[in-house]
């Protein structure tokens, strides 16, 4: 796997720096031109291997090129089936929105219609953010600080991203961010965002939702409780306001079970969706809506690639794939495997470090480290072979978001480069700790 092959010839990435516009940026942190990938491998044109905790900003949840989704997309592809369909009715739809129902959707007791906005993230936001505007008949949205949502100019407005905001060019308005309860501790925020919509001096306009995601992904793992859950969920009746949860990054199993707020127990008035719904990289977005919200007349929201056949075909795949390797309990067993690793080492290596995370979404806190710690650890674990990305205030969280398919050992392999770039990096004159036996063996 990933060698490559002798006739190849090396590209330069002159082409890139040459032709590409300035606005990339990936590519600036991972300075190789990749070839292919597999499992939970990126692989370069050179043929070096990397273990991928990037994954795809969460868009490959069930593995770079997993053979049964792949397989799929590919029998589809040789059947000549439509690829491009609009928003027409199709074999590969009808069988995704099936499947969706029928393994994901009824089993949960939701009743949501299935609305497909253009096939990115920030679509699917969009597409919510019209709708709750529209049923509410009010402009103003709360979304919580530190979130990401999107980079078009309704879900920018919801992002707080300082640079991404400043960069758009103008007002960004109808929106009111409240602090996220981890930017607080011991601050009641649901007691806080009640007084804002009670108050009538309060100077914020009533909202027609509030979005929230239950594990803030780009903000650097910031997790709300099941309980703030919960009281937001009755806030937001009390106030008369939508709650839209946006599982872009959280969802498809990536939490430890398909959507990231089962675990409290409540039901969102929409959900958005995108990422690993597309199964291996497909792009393809979702907003499920409560029946009595689906109030868009016919093409009050459009979009020419809102039929991606391909995506569909894969989104199916990926559904079963999930179901039948049990992919939500392995999640949570692959999480608890990272909780008492970083637990037993992180606490040799410096214990004022903290984490956080929940399934196979974990970040290390750099917070109280000088500036630049953690572009220095990126930097050295690409160049030990690990690919991860940085989140939270001025990057200072070091993600931790593998493929849900990793392998146990491969799990650890990539955990113990992290560990050992953390070690040098913050403490080069020490001694780096060694891994001991039991800290290593998988946790069943
Ligand atoms: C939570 C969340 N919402 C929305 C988006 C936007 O998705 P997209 O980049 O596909 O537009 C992202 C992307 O990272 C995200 O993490």
């Amino acid at each position: 796997m990933g060698q490559r092959n002798t006739n190849d010839v090396l590209m330069e990435p002159t082409v890139f720096e040459t032709f590409e516009s300035n606005v990339r940026s990936y590519c600036r942190k991972y300075p190789v031109i990749f070839s292919k990938a597999k499992g939970s491998v990126l692989i370069d044109q050179s043929g070096r291997e990397y273990i991928d905790f990037l994954c795809g900003a969460g868009s490959c949840n069930y593995g770079h090129n997993n053979d049964y989704i792949k397989g799929k997309v590919v029998e589809y592809l040789m059947g000549d089936g439509l690829l491009h369909g609009l928003d027409m009715y199709s074999i590969a739809k009808g069988e995704f929105i099936d499947c969706l129902e029928r393994e994901i959707l009824i089993p949960r007791g939701f009743d949501y219609k299935v609305l497909f906005p253009g096939p990115t993230g920030t679509n699917a936001v969009e597409v919510a953010l019209k709708i709750a505007r529209k049923v509410k008949g009010r402009s103003n949205v709360l979304a919580l600080m530190g979130g990401f949502h999107g980079m078009s100019l309704g879900s920018l407005a919801l992002t707080t991203e300082r640079s991404a905001r400043d960069a758009c060019g103008v007002s960004l308005g109808n929106v009111t961010h409240v602090p996220h309860p981890s930017m607080m501790p011991g601050f009641d925020t649901i007691a806080y965002i009640d007084m804002l919509l009670s108050d009538d001096h309060s100077g914020v306009d009533k909202p027609a939702a509030i979005i929230v995601e239950s594990v803030q992904g780009e903000g650097g793992i910031n997790i709300v409780s099941n309980e703030w859950l919960r009281d937001m969920r009755a806030l937001c009746d009390k106030h008369d306001m939508l709650l839209i949860l946006d599982e872009i990054q959280t969802g498809c199993g990536r939490t430890g079970s398909f959507f990231s707020f089962e675990r409290a127990d409540i039901i969102p008035d929409i959900v958005v969706m995108a990422k690993s719904l597309g199964g291996i990289g497909m792009p393809c977005s979702i907003a499920l809506v409560k029946p009595e919200y689906d109030v868009l007349l016919p093409g009050e929201h459009n979009g020419t690639f809102r039929g991606f056949q391909l995506a569909f075909v894969a989104g199916k795949a990926a559904i079963e794939y999930m179901m039948e390797h049990n992919l939500e309990a392995e999640t949570v067993r692959k999480g608890r495997i990272v909780e008492e690793y970083l637990a037993a080492r992180l606490r040799q290596i410096d214990p004022s470090l903290t984490f956080r995370g929940l399934g196979l979404m974990w970040g290390i806190d750099f917070g109280s480290y000088p500036c630049g710690t953690t572009q220095q650890i990126r930097k050295a674990c690409f160049e030990n072979g690990l690919i991860l990305e940085l989140s939270g205030r001025e990057d200072t969280v070091v993600k931790i978001m593998p493929p849900l398919v990793i392998e146990d050992e491969q799990l650890v392999q990539g955990l113990e480069m992290l560990m050992k770039v953390i070690a040098e990096t913050v403490n080069p004159a020490g001694m780096v700790p060694a891994p001991q036996s039991d800290m290593i063996k998988p946790v069943v």
